[in-house]
């Protein structure tokens, strides 16, 4: 693009080229050498005049559009009126251009302080209600203790005596419901600790061969009864400095989901891990039901599950997932999936070797 600037000296220097072209002519076929010769002067007077009036009018006009068009762009970039570059002008025009962009920009520069203070505000009772239900969620953990504590004494006969079968089922119901409170409440204490960015991790030394293994153990009975199949597939051991306790409850949340989505029979688990330079790569894989590209994008959101309809017949809360991300996130590490459906589904999350300084993030979404 040409700066008008430019355009200016060029066509006041095409003319004054012309008004000067004009007078040497004029004054090579005069035939009075004095009439040719002033009007030479004459053409002279007014090239001279052309180039004057262009240097002018360029001040007058395009030096206070430079700084209006300069002012602009700080201003598109910054969101604030700098008082640095006043324009004056006496151009009508520029100077009426000048005060609506001034008065748009207190306006825009009012706007976005109060938008500001509603996000701060909107921030502040976020982390109160956060902070609230997580009080609330601890207060109804603690009675879940003594409760679990009786319903165990019960289940072994010798310390409160004998029950009969109706008994013993009921008995055997209130202990599965309470494990099951236990979970979703030791979840949502997590999630809440993980939004308030309060999560503590304790790093260790871990043997990866160790950890992979004790998962396949603590899943056998599991495995057993559904008749499938969950083995272990890599060949590299590996140290790393993370937490021990926090990676396995990715893992075990991964193959609980794994778990629940293969046919009994024909299902097949695998966990393994890739070893990289600076990290680990995990993965969970299983051969059942898959999860769609529609599915794929919400799946580490809270709450959320596939499959919403009454007729569910799996458990769950759907915090699983969003758990595993923020514990992959507060590891320096990250989590994805990568499924066909009907075929297999692979969760992937990596861990960094060495912890890694991350910065909280404070999304409470
Ligand atoms: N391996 C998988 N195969 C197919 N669908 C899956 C798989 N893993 C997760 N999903 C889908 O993702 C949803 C969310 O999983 P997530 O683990 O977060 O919750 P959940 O298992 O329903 O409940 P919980 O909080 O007890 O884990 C599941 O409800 C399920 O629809
Ligand atoms: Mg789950």
């Amino acid at each position: 693009m040409l700066p008008i600037k430019n355009t200016l000296f060029i066509v006041s220097g095409v003319s004054s080229f012309i008004i000067f072209y004009m007078g040497i002519v004029n004054f090579l076929t005069s035939v009075e050498e004095s009439t040719g010769m002033i009007l030479l002067i004459f053409s002279v007077f007014v090239a001279t005049g052309t180039l004057l009036g262009t240097v002018h009018i360029s001040t007058s006009i395009t030096k206070p559009i430079q700084k209006l068009a300069k002012n602009m762009s700080d201003f598109s970039k910054s969101n604030k009126l700098s008082n640095e570059n006043q324009i004056k002008t006496n151009v009508k025009e520029i100077f009426e251009l000048n005060e609506n962009f001034v008065s748009m920009g207190e306006k825009v520069e009012k706007t976005i302080k109060v938008q500001n203070e509603y996000v701060q505000k909107l921030k502040d009772m976020d982390r109160k209600k956060v902070e609230f239900s997580s009080m609330v969620s601890h207060e109804l953990k603690t009675p879940l203790v003594p409760i679990l504590g009786y319903v165990q004494m019960l289940q072994k006969e010798e310390l409160l005596g004998k029950l009969n079968e109706g008994q013993k089922d009921a008995v055997d119901e209130i202990y599965t419901s309470t494990i099951k409170l236990e979970k979703l409440i030791g979840d949502i204490l997590t999630t809440q600790k993980l939004d308030l960015g309060k999560l503590v991790f304790n790093h260790e030394n871990i043997n990866i061969s160790e950890l992979l293994h004790g998962l396949i153990k603590e899943f056998d009975p599991i495995a057993i009864e559904k008749e499938i199949e969950i083995t272990a597939n890599f060949n590299e051991d590996v140290q790393i400095f993370s937490d021990r306790d926090r990676i396995n409850q990715v893992f075990s949340n991964l193959i609980k989901n794994a778990i629940d989505y293969v046919s009994p029979g024909t299902g097949c688990v695998t966990i393994g891990m890739k070893n990289n330079l600076n990290d680990v790569e995990f993965f969970v894989q299983d051969n059942g039901v898959g999860i769609s590209e529609d599915n794929k994008k919400d799946l580490f959101k809270k709450f959320y599950q596939v499959d919403t309809s009454s007729k569910r017949k799996k458990g769950g809360s759907g915090l699983g997932l969003a758990i595993c991300k923020g514990i992959t996130e507060g590891l320096g590490g990250e989590i994805w999936v990568e499924s066909e459906k009907n075929v297999k589904t692979t969760f992937f999350f990596k861990i960094p070797k060495k912890p890694i300084k991350i910065s909280v993030k404070d999304d409470s979404s």
